[in-house]
């Protein structure tokens, strides 16, 4: 059975007899036996093969060109000074699948620009073979975070009739006839029903936690905003708790926690791969992670924000002044240049945020809480969430929200209400974060940006 090359490299004894296969990253020839340097996705590292001529395959070796498929069989031995600890004697080598010259990913550095016009083979690439180990590994961390402490998860509906953020930058679902192939008219799209991608699985959340307890929905989300920035995407996975009897407070320490918990998990278990981006992104990666792992974070409130934005003398392209709302910029300055630590920034005015989020006493503010982070910005949004039925009326006469339409949300606080709380993380922001790359295209394996649907 094949190994992976991952188990091979790191393993305790030579073996007379093992079977790996893989991509070929380089090859050289001499008279008697050629080096091949295979790698098969399962990790950075790549295996050297030795390959006499004469075993049964050689004659095909010189069409075991840089991006070739191998299959290979021979003894695992100490290497002769290789950069790894072991290497593979070959008792037989086998070609799969030839890769001609016209092969893209040839052995010279490729930009990121150039990469995401190929991004159907950029996984093959050292630096995004580790970016999607990283994202596999922070996806199953973000459910066993969850599980660890008894949240249950909830599938979300992708096609939703709601509207969370109320934003109105959300695709519309059409219905096409396969047999006209155009769209097909019900009078409105979804059967007759106007319908539409999520932008946030949260209202349908919270109709769980107000049920289950605490809970968290992980999924796409889509917004149809058309902004081309380093940080937007149209289709981007987002983390959603919801935790009933909780409120700011426990939402900012989950988030935090959940925070510190992705960091250390990248830092423990997918160190061979963070040593590409320590190595091609961010020199200080590690030491920066380290840092944000063991140290607490700020938190302070949207009226104190301004109030420091204000006075640092810094000329901002964009005006800061109590109700507007704070841009990437102001953001970035404060987590990264006035903090210098991730930074937790709460009870923001009403005025600028959505009709869900709980109204505090000073009849100004709502409890709103954001958690920036350094070289990003803006990671996580959420809120403790109005539960007074009163209150939430008003609010969503003052957002023009229909309470027809709203009438199972509006349930949760009719018949039992609980104070409650929750937030969204992007999932692909946390992951710029840990890996320190600049552009949310290359932390997704299937980019949907304005201009980008090609597969
Ligand atoms: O701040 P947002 O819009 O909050 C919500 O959607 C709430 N309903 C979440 C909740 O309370 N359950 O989005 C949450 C996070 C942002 O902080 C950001 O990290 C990410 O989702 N995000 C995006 N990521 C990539 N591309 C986009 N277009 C994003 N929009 C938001
Ligand atoms: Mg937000």
């Amino acid at each position: 059975m094949r190994s992976l090359i991952r188990d091979l490299l790191a393993s305790a004894a030579p073996a007379d007899s093992v079977q790996a296969a893989g991509w070929v990253r380089t090859r050289r020839d001499s008279k008697a036996f050629s080096f091949v340097s295979l790698n098969d996705g399962s990790c950075l590292g790549n295996l050297q093969v030795i390959a006499d001529v004469g075993i049964p395959g050689s004659e095909d070796l010189v069409r075991m060109s840089t991006g070739a498929s191998v299959a290979v069989e021979g003894k695992l031995i100490p290497s002769q000074g290789g950069e790894q600890a072991w290497e593979l004697q070959a008792t037989s080598i086998r070609l799969l699948g030839e890769a001609p010259e016209d092969f893209p990913l040839q052995k010279k550095g490729h930009s990121p620009e150039f990469l995401r016009s190929i991004a159907h083979l950029r996984p093959r690439t050292n630096l995004y073979g580790a970016m999607f180990r990283v994202r596999s590994r922070m996806s199953h961390a973000v459910h066993r975070f969850f599980a660890e402490r008894s949240f249950y998860y909830v599938h979300t509906p992708i096609i939703t009739a709601s509207d969370c953020e109320g934003a109105g930058e959300m695709f519309r679902v059409t219905t096409i006839d396969p047999l006209a192939g155009k769209a097909k008219s019900y009078g409105e799209d979804f059967f007759g029903k106007a319908a539409h991608l999520t932008v946030s699985g949260q209202l349908e959340g919270e109709l769980f936690a107000t049920a289950l307890g605490n809970i968290y929905t992980f999924g796409p989300t889509f917004r149809a905003e058309n902004s081309n920035t380093s940080r937007h995407a149209a289709e981007f996975w987002m983390i959603e708790p919801e935790m009933a009897f909780c409120d700011l407070q426990g939402d900012m320490d989950l988030a935090e926690a959940m925070v510190k918990y992705l960091v250390r998990e990248a830092l423990d278990h997918q160190d061979g791969d963070l040593s590409i981006f320590e190595k091609f992104v961010d020199k200080g990666l590690r030491a920066r992670l380290e840092f944000v792992a063991d140290n607490s974070f700020e938190r302070i409130s949207y009226t104190d924000a301004v109030e420091i934005l204000k006075k640092s003398g810094k000329s901002f392209e964009y005006p800061v002044e109590y109700g507007l709302n704070l841009q990437s910029e102001h953001e970035r300055w404060l987590t990264e240049e006035h903090f210098k630590k991730p930074t937790t920034i709460f009870n923001y005015p009403k005025e600028i945020k959505p009709f869900y989020m709980r109204l505090n006493d000073d009849d100004k503010t709502v409890t709103a809480m954001d958690l920036l982070v350094p070289g990003i910005g803006e990671i996580v949004g959420g809120s403790q969430r109005e539960e007074r039925l009163d209150v939430l009326l008003a609010n969503m006469e003052r957002h023009g929200l229909s309470t027809e339409d709203y009438s199972w949300y509006i349930d949760t606080r009719k018949y039992g209400s609980v104070p409650h709380a929750g937030f969204g993380m992007g999932f692909e922001r946390m992951l710029m974060f840990v890996t320190g790359m600049q552009n949310i295209r290359d932390v997704i394996p299937f980019v949907r940006t304005p201009g980008q649907c090609e597969f």
